[in-house]
């Protein structure tokens, strides 16, 4: 088969690796790819948003199928589009997506369905916001509706620091269109798991359990970044929350997407809150995430292409999804000034002394060039180590990321500790 992976980051490294291990695959291809990408796969200069221009590629390449993985061209239809031109392809149509693309339609949908999550308010009025700030009291969370690279969400401590944020959102436009409709919610409190699972539209199978870690220092301090590392299992995700998750969130999220004529296949991205209440939803994503992507499917034992074509045929209840037991961890590399600002262009060294200590090092943002590897991006690496138990996998990750180094590199020294 020849097959075509849409992004460039280390989450589409993750995929290519893995689908590169299918023998099905013959050809691997991905747009627009990254330097760590091209040693399993043919890249592509198409840009991931491109819809266009991707399927006119995909055609004129005779593609057997596409796996679109980011949460922008799925919102814009990519998937609906190459269905349209015959060919098939992995991930959720626009109308299943916006689950992810829009906020104001999630919340409505869990409401609707009694699928347990924050209580809320959605509101296109500024004034209207405020005085629901004023009425609720803090701590109180804001969200702009749609797409903000994970940036439009603020758990306000105070009524003020809610109140400058809806007028961001709403006056400033600090988040484009993005922001013209705020969602105003109740704070919950306990840990934080992500569960990824696979969905064809009427089935779903879980992924093994998740947890990432937004913020930019040690000790969950600093600005929010799209993930400086994750790993799984995650212990915090019993047997009896699996449970309970299936029942009252997951199974019901995939039959109201079904009942609502949006059904989904793909990867649907279950953020969850472990509240004493039970667990409840904090957000949905359409597609697979990243960090959490890496060490999941190092720690898969499937041939990831048969997994992905099941989706597409809805015969997801006829394959066994195998998991390699113990846990993996995932250490992202940044480059200095992550998130607010940062600079490309750095040769990278060591990435073969790592890789000689057991580990993949995915790559996130970075090109080949004159066959040296440079930074091109916030996020550089991630050193994803697997091994019988977490702290094991923690230590080798460590270990791996010793010999790697670039200008300003930066990376937390806790992950899977806190
Ligand atoms: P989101 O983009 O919706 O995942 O939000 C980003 C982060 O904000 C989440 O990972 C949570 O840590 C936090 N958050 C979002 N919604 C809530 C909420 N209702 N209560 C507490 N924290 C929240
Ligand atoms: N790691 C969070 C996300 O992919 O949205």
């Amino acid at each position: 088969m020849k097959v075509l992976v849409v992004g460039g980051g280390g989450r589409e490294h993750a995929i290519c690796w893995k689908l590169a291990q299918s023998p099905r695959v013959t050809e691997l291809y991905c747009a627009p790819g990254n330097g760590g990408i091209a040693q399993v796969a043919t890249c592509v200069p198409v840009k991931a948003t491109d819809v266009d221009g991707m399927v006119a590629w995909a055609r004129e390449n005779a593609m057997d199928f596409v796996m679109v993985a980011p949460d922008d061209p799925l919102a814009l239809g990519m998937v609906d589009a190459l269905e349209a031109a015959g060919i098939p392809a992995f991930g959720p149509r626009a109308n299943a997506a916006i689950i992810e693309a829009s906020k104001a339609f999630s919340k409505e949908l869990m409401k609707k369905y009694h699928i347990p999550t924050a209580q809320y308010e959605t509101f296109t009025d500024l004034d209207k916001a405020l005085s629901y700030i004023q009425a609720q009291g803090a701590p109180i969370v804001v969200k702009a509706d749609g797409l903000a690279l994970g940036k439009g969400v603020v758990v306000a401590s105070t009524v003020e620091e809610a109140e400058t944020a809806v007028r961001e959102m709403m006056e400033d436009k600090k988040f484009g269109e993005s922001g013209s409709t705020v969602v105003i919610e109740e704070c919950m409190v306990g840990p934080e798991v992500t569960v990824l699972a696979f969905c064809d539209g009427e089935h779903l199978v879980p992924m093994l359990s998740s947890q990432d870690h937004k913020r930019a220092y040690d000790g969950n301090q600093g600005p929010n970044t799209g993930g400086m590392g994750a790993f799984c299992p995650s212990p915090k995700y019993t047997p009896e929350i699996a449970d309970r998750c299936m029942r009252d969130i997951f199974l019901p999220t995939v039959a109201a997407l079904k009942a609502e004529g949006r059904p989904f296949k793909g990867v649907i991205y279950f953020g969850l809150m472990l509240t004493k209440d039970g667990p409840r939803v904090v957000e949905y994503n359409a597609r697979f995430g990243d960090p959490e992507t890496q060490p999941i499917l190092s720690m898969l034992d499937t041939d990831l292409m048969d997994i992905f074509q099941a989706c597409v045929d809805g015969t997801l209840d006829k394959i066994d999804i195998k998991w390699k037991p113990g846990a993996a961890c995932c250490l992202v590399l940044a480059s200095g000034g992550y998130p607010v600002s940062s600079k490309s262009g750095y040769p990278i060294s060591g990435l073969a002394e790592a890789e000689a200590l057991g580990v993949t090092v995915f790559h996130a943002g970075t090109k080949a060039e004159d066959g040296k590897v440079l930074t091109a991006g916030g996020r550089v690496l991630g050193v994803t180590a697997t091994a019988p138990s977490l702290e094991e996998a923690i230590g080798k990750a460590y270990a791996a990321a010793k010999p790697i180094s670039f200008q300003d590199m930066h990376f937390r020294t806790d992950i899977g500790k806190v």
